[in-house]
Parts: structure tokens; C-alpha cells; sequence
């Protein structure tokens, strides 16, 4: 295995929109990240993935990108980026893109060139089909509902989009199309930027006719062309959202002889609260056994193999704490349990803002409270199916992705020291849970991911160590040992607010508590959602 920077670093997302505003329109700013940047350095992390920055109408906020070289104007200038560059570099925090390449915006010249004119060179950039309005090419459907083929009756055509309509998909198989991304990613990799994020990328090898839109046949190939063609010869970090992504299938993208990708994020243990295997708005109630099992697995079937990531929450995503752990009474005990339980794991961590400060959900009463365009086009698609309206907003409520995208809490004034203006998403519970509080608190949850950030750039069992799944008795119990050059850690946590056990016995003996959530001493009787984490003699 090489020892690559980022298999002992931590990487912070930020979500820029809602991270800080410094010029009172309500909109995050990169200024207002720069000014930032000491708190994230004495967090201890070492890359942020930022969120869409380029120019974009903000349809799906950023993620539909009309100029991939220009900043948007809320978000500031090019010479605000390079300032952000030149400053996180001085605090040994590289950057990381946002490479949204499966589609752009309609707004973006390609494709308005293509509405316009058939003949145009970039028609072929996207993906049309001949047809008429009444019939369409095909039953394919987009991931935010509704067909994903549009069609423009001045070219008597469709053409495809796995999101919003105004998010077409570039066709891949078009090798100038390619050439103008890969010159793209090398623009970005010459200012210094520390590698990419790339948007659900499983999507780019699609065969629309034959209804194949994740892991297309020639995905690979592609992610092959793209590696030597950009970051393959920097030691940058490179991963992959891959929603439908098995341990096989994680094998292909991050498997080092194979110069594709260092990692994907995959999915499968964020997924488990589905009923059915499809719809992401259904909740079930968590299964702690089952969750390590799928953890467990991806432990085991990646080591040596590949490489994982390791998350919680995204913008995407509901805040963890408010789904499998509890946002009220043990809102600290239980985002220190699921950390713990998270950093001692092979693969890369990554923290979405605020997690380090244990944000909660952003419950609504109406649909009019709701910005994101996936919750909003569910909300037209489940009223016109029968749903009653108080199941939908539970689910948006459970499940919505404006949980993660409510602004960022720094301290306890007025809109919780984001903005001075009107932020654009309101303002959560800053009274209790903002970020000067959780400094001036040793028993932060900050102190925890602090702590954990610390440990992992320690302690290289944790980076190289193999994994064991230890059974335990109880169904909320979770135990592991990581194992490296005759050294052995425990982590054991209880995934619940009701006490349970967890025998030592007596071929565990403890040399060291690395961390533990509760200042008691370490015994077979665990307090709700205690964890902690020991070496062994
Ligand atoms: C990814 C992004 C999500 C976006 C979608 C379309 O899933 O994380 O926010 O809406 O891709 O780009
Ligand atoms: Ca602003």
C-alpha cells in the first residue's frame, strides 16, 4: 500500500452557500471561508472539499454549472479563490473541487449552442434522440422524478438528463467533449488545488438505449483516460460519488495498479433506512447490527484492495445525530458515539460542516419553508400519487436535504454570527449548539473530532491496521478490534439510550483509553450510547 497524504488525513466539507457571509446578502462566501480557516486548522483537518463555487443559475445550488472557469458572483471573484488556495496552503489545507461532469446547466454556452444550432460542435456534447413530443425514447426516469428526456420542438429532438432539465448530461462518448473537461480539471490542478470530488460519476458511462445509467460498460475505461490525462501523475486525492457502489465494485475505482480514483463514497450504509430498495424517502427504523455488518464488510472486502471513505453526513444527507443518534437529551453523548465508532475505521474521514459541533436537523411545517429542488419535485410527484401532506413533510423532515443546508452556527447572536443580513435558508437552534460554545466547552463534541483528527495522523494502526468484527450479545452493541505490528485497538460503542453490556473478559485487558464519551471508569455496564476506544495488552 503507498502512503499517500490523504490515508491519514481528515477532509472537511463545506457546503459554501451556508458557511459564512461577509458582505450581508445572506449567501456564504469564500471571504467569509478564508476568515474562517484557523478554526478548521485548529480542528486539526487537512483538505476541504468545497461544494460548487462556479458560476451556475443555482438551480440545484451550483450543481448545474455554466462556466467551469468563472466563480459565481455570490460567491466572490477568481482572485478570492486564489487568495483561499494561497491561504489554506498556509495553514496545510489543500482544496478540493467539486467536478460536476456528468452534465452542465442549460445556461452553459455548450449546451445553449447546441439548442441553437444542430450543426454546432457542441450538439453532440450532450446526448440526443429523434422523436416527437407525444412519444419518448424511452421510459428512463430522472433521479428528482419525472422522464429524463426533454424535448425541444424547434429541433425536433430530446435530449437527456438524469436531474433537473436544466441539468442536460454531457455525452462521454464524444472525445473533444473529454478533451475540453480534461483541460478544465488541468486549469483547476495548475492554480494548486489538492484534487476533486467528482459528482455521481458511476453516471458518465451510460447507454441510454440499452436503460444502463450507473456503471456503464466503458465507466472504467473513461476514469482510466481521465487519470492520465489530469491528476495521474500529482499526488492529488480523487474521489468518486458512487451511490449504487458494491465492495466489488469500489475494488475497480480505487485499487492503485489501476490509476483511477483514490476512493469512492459509497452509500450502502446511509441507504439502510430505506424499505424498498429505491426510494430514499421511505424510513425504517436503524438496525445497529445490521449497520456494522454492512461496515464490517466493507472493512474486510476493501482492505488491501482499495480504500474507503468514511462519512456520515453530506449536503445531501440529514444531520446524523437527529437520525440514528438523539438530538436532545444525549445530543453531545451520542455525535461523540457515532464518531468514535467512525474514526478508528480503515479509509478517510470526512466531516460536513457542523457536524463537529453536532447540528441537528431543521424540522418545517410547510412545503413553502422548503428550498431543495429534490424535496420539492418528490413533494408535486408524492401529492399527485395520493400521498396525505403531513407524510410528505415527515419525510422531508426525516430525509430533506435542506437539513444539512440551514447556515452554519458560530456563536449565539442574532443569525448565529453567519451573516449580518438575511440568511437564505434560516438560522437552527444557535443557542444551544454553535461553535464558540462548543470552544469554550472541554466536553465539546468539537474536542472529540479534534481528538479523533489527532489520533489518526498518531496512531498508523488506525491507517494501516487490519480489522476485526468482535460478536457481541446485545443487539445494539458494536464492537471491533484493529490490529497492527503486535498492537491491538478496541472501539466498542452502544447504538442506543438504554443501558446494555459488554463482557471484557479476560483476554482484553486494557493498556490505554484512547477516548471514552463518558468520564466514568470503563466497565462491562455501558450508559446509553457510550463508546469508547482502548488499546490492549
Ligand atoms: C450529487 C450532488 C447533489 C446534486 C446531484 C446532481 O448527488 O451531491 O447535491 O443534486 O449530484 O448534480
Ligand atoms: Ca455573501
Amino acid at each position: 500500500m503507498k502512503t499517500n497524504w490523504w490515508k491519514k488525513a481528515t477532509i472537511y466539507q463545506i457546503y459554501p452557500r451556508s458557511f459564512q457571509d461577509t458582505n450581508a446578502d445572506g449567501i456564504g462566501d469564500i471571504k467569509g471561508i478564508i476568515q474562517r480557516l484557523d478554526y478548521l486548522a485548529l480542528l486539526g483537518i487537512e483538505a476541504i472539499w468545497l461544494s460548487p463555487v462556479y458560476q451556475s443559475p443555482n438551480e440545484d445550488n451550483g450543481y448545474d454549472i455554466s462556466d467551469y472557469e468563472a466563480i459565481g458572483s455570490e460567491y466572490g471573484t477568481m482572485e478570492d479563490m486564489d487568495n483561499l488556495i494561497a491561504e489554506a496552503q498556509k495553514r496545510n489545507i489543500k482544496i478540493i473541487m467539486d467536478l460536476v461532469v456528468n452534465h452542465t446547466s442549460s445556461e452553459h454556452p455548450w449546451f445553449q449552442s447546441a439548442l441553437q444550432n444542430p450543426a454546432s460542435e457542441y450538439h453532440d456534447f450532450y446526448i440526443w434522440r429523434k422523436g416527437n413530443e407525444s412519444e419518448k425514447p424511452n421510459e428512463l426516469q430522472s433521479n428528482f422524478g419525472g422522464s429524463a428526456w426533454t424535448f425541444v420542438p424547434t429541433l425536433g429532438e430530446y435530449y437527456f438528463h438524469l436531474h433537473a432539465k436544466e441539468q442536460p448530461d454531457l455525452n462521454w462518448e464524444n472525445p473533444v467533449m473529454r478533451q475540453e473537461i480534461y483541460r478544465m480539471m488541468n486549469y483547476w490542478i495548475e492554480k494548486g488545488v489538492g484534487g476533486f470530488r467528482l459528482d455521481v460519476i458511476d453516471l458518465i458511462g451510460k447507454e441510454p438505449d440499452q436503460l444502463i445509467t450507473k456503471n456503464g460498460p466503458k465507466l472504467h475505461e473513461l476514469l482510466q483516460e481521465m487519470n492520465r490525462n489530469t491528476f495521474g501523475d500529482y499526488d492529488l486525492v480523487t474521489v468518486g460519488e458512487t451511490w449504487g457502489a458494491t465492495p466489488e465494485i469500489a475494488q475497480l475505482y480505487s485499487d492503485e495498479s489501476r490509476e483511477e480514483l483514490s476512493m469512492v463514497f459509497q452509500f450502502e450504509h446511509i441507504n439502510l433506512d430505506k424499505q424498498t430498495g429505491k426510494r430514499k424517502w421511505d424510513i425504517k427504523k436503524l438496525d445497529p447490527k445490521e449497520l456494522h455488518q454492512v461496515f464490517s464488510k466493507w472493512q474486510t472486502e476493501l482492505a488491501g484492495k482499495g480504500w474507503n471513505s468514511l462519512f456520515w453526513n453530506n449536503h445531501d444527507l440529514p444531520r446524523i445525530i437527529s437520525r440514528w443518534g438523539d438530538d436532545e437529551k444525549y445530543r453531545v453523548i451520542s455525535g461523540k458515539m457515532l464518531a468514535i465508532y467512525l474514526y478508528f475505521l480503515q479509509g478517510t474521514p470526512y466531516i460536513y460542516q457542523g457536524e463537529e459541533i453536532g447540528m441537528i436537523n431543521y424540522p418545517i411545517q410547510t412545503i413553502d419553508e422548503v428550498d431543495d429542488i429534490e424535496s420539492r419535485r418528490m413533494y408535486d410527484e408524492r401529492i399527485n400519487s395520493g400521498y396525505t401532506e403531513e407524510e410528505i413533510i415527515a419525510s422531508i423532515n426525516a430525509k430533506g436535504r435542506d437539513n444539512a443546508r440551514h447556515p452554519m452556527q458560530w456563536d449565539n447572536s442574532e443569525q448565529a454570527g453567519f451573516t449580518k443580513g438575511l440568511p437564505w435558508l434560516p438560522v437552527g437552534n444557535s443557542n444551544e449548539i454553535n461553535v464558540e460554545a462548543a470552544l469554550n466547552d472541554p466536553n465539546s463534541l468539537f474536542y472529540t473530532y479534534q481528538k479523533l483528527i489527532q489520533l489518526r495522523k498518531e496512531m498508523p494502526i488506525i491507517i494501516e491496521g487490519t480489522f476485526e468484527n468482535i460478536p457481541t450479545n446485545d443487539a445494539t452493541v458494536l464492537a471491533y478490534i484493529r490490529e497492527y505490528q503486535g498492537e491491538r485497538v478496541l472501539v466498542v460503542v452502544n447504538f442506543s439510550d438504554l443501558p446494555a453490556h459488554f463482557a471484557l473478559g479476560k483476554t482484553r485487558v486494557i493498556k490505554e483509553t484512547l477516548i471514552h464519551n463518558y468520564e466514568k471508569e470503563i466497565t462491562d455496564e455501558l450508559l446509553a450510547y457510550e463508546a469508547y476506544a482502548v488499546s490492549l495488552k
